[in-house]
């Protein structure tokens, strides 16, 4: 559709697409930002932008939004757009920030096929999506990593939400059938092969994540405090042992915020194990410790998350289940026994809509599918 509507706006063709997949994060919750480690893949469902150089402003369309005011990519700055565009825009800003030369405009047309609000990275996938299209627009040498470096900056300071990087790396380095397990600090990442027969359900609660940028900022603080309390500059140099000597030094929520992180970077490297052996009886403990720390020790869980999360493990042929993604709203991943999804999407739904009448929960099967890239129309 996106080539279509393209033509219709503009006249003639665009001459590249990129598509940039949105993530679901299995395991290692609220850990990159202390450069802990993370289980994320990368999803069939994304943003696609179509579009071509121009020598004209740049002019961003939207399929689900609509038309944005248009721009020159020299006068790019924090602060001069809000909305959808911001991130598209903020992606050349980003670029040039770090140093590389963005001087050719784009037109485009953005279509996205991946539910807003649900916790499964939007914004990181429109701005990769973006950030292709600026590269390949101005002749641009990037690496995957690089790319998901800069989106994170355009997130951070221009779009102004602190994230970490995992949803962006998740987007540049899918890797199909994997879940990849990332070291943060040093970016070293492996990909796990996701047991056969065994399908990724994403149960969206249906609660929005309304405020859940600035609760996300408080828990940074958060985090923070228990590192100035401790005396690192990150929480990441910390194991358990080491915490458990400093708690005198922090206050309780400070203790329970860290200690999350700490045990979480340990259920990681576990639950790589637990997929490699195709150990059932592990999977559905790490994950269920793991909603359990998140709900109880960072408190990022919500009534719809810890329903939803308890109902999915209920459910016959389903693995484990916990909360993905930044929390407070959006929604639970399950590993559920490929042959039980139709089940399991119908007992969860059913029996979910009975406590929550008023929400509506979706189900999304995602497989585990490669990063973001760029094609030329006609190639
Ligand atoms: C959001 C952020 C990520 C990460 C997760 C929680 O998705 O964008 O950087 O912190 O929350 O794991």
């Amino acid at each position: 559709m996106a080539l279509a509507i393209f033509e219709d706006r503009y006249g003639g063709m665009a001459t590249h697409i990129a598509f940039a997949p949105g993530r679901v994060n299995l395991i290692g919750e609220h850990t990159d930002y202390s450069e802990g480690l993370v289980m994320p893949m990368a999803i069939p469902y994304g943003v696609a932008v179509a579009f071509r150089a121009t020598d004209g402003p740049s002019r961003l369309h939207s399929i689900a939004r609509g038309p944005s005011k248009s721009f020159s990519v020299i006068e790019v700055v924090p602060g001069s757009r809000k909305g959808w565009s911001g991130y598209a825009a903020g992606m050349a800003w980003a670029l040039k920030d770090r140093g590389h030369q963005v001087k050719t405009n784009i037109e485009a047309v953005v279509e996205a096929n991946l539910p807003i609000g649900s916790g499964v990275s939007s914004s990181a996938a429109l701005e990769v999506a973006f950030g292709l299209a600026w590269k390949t627009a101005n002749g641009l040498t990037l690496t995957p990593l690089e790319l998901a470096r800069l989106a994170q900056h355009c997130e951070n300071k221009f779009v102004g939400v602190n994230c970490g990087l995992m949803d962006m790396a998740a987007s540049t380095l899918g890797v199909a059938g994997h879940a990849l397990k990332m070291d943060i600090r040093s970016m070293e990442t492996e990909p796990i092969p996701l047991p056969p027969g065994l399908v990724v359900v994403l149960c969206d609660t249906g609660k929005s994540r309304g405020l859940a940028s600035s609760h996300y900022n408080l828990r940074r603080e958060e985090v923070q405090r228990a590192c100035d309390g401790l005396g690192v500059s990150i929480l990441r140099e910390i194991s358990f042992d080491q915490l458990e000597k400093g708690k005198i030094h922090l206050d309780d929520v400070a203790y329970r915020r860290a200690r999350h992180v700490v045990t979480e970077n340990v259920r990681v490297g576990s639950f790589a194990t637990a997929l490699r052996t195709e150990n059932q009886l592990e999977i559905r403990r790490l994950l269920n410790e793991a909603h359990a720390s998140i709900r109880d020790d960072f408190e990022a869980s919500c009534a719809e998350l810890d329903a939803m999360a308890e109902i999915a493990n209920s459910v016959s042929g389903c693995w484990g289940a916990r909360m993905t993604g930044g929390g407070f709203g959006g929604a639970c991943v399950a590993l559920v026994t490929e042959l039980a999804v139709d089940i399991f999407v119908n007992t969860v739904n059913e029996a979910y809509v009975q406590r929550f009448p008023t929400m509506e929960p979706r189900f999304l099967i995602c497989e585990a599918s490669d990063g973001a890239e760029v094609t030329q129309i006609g190639t």
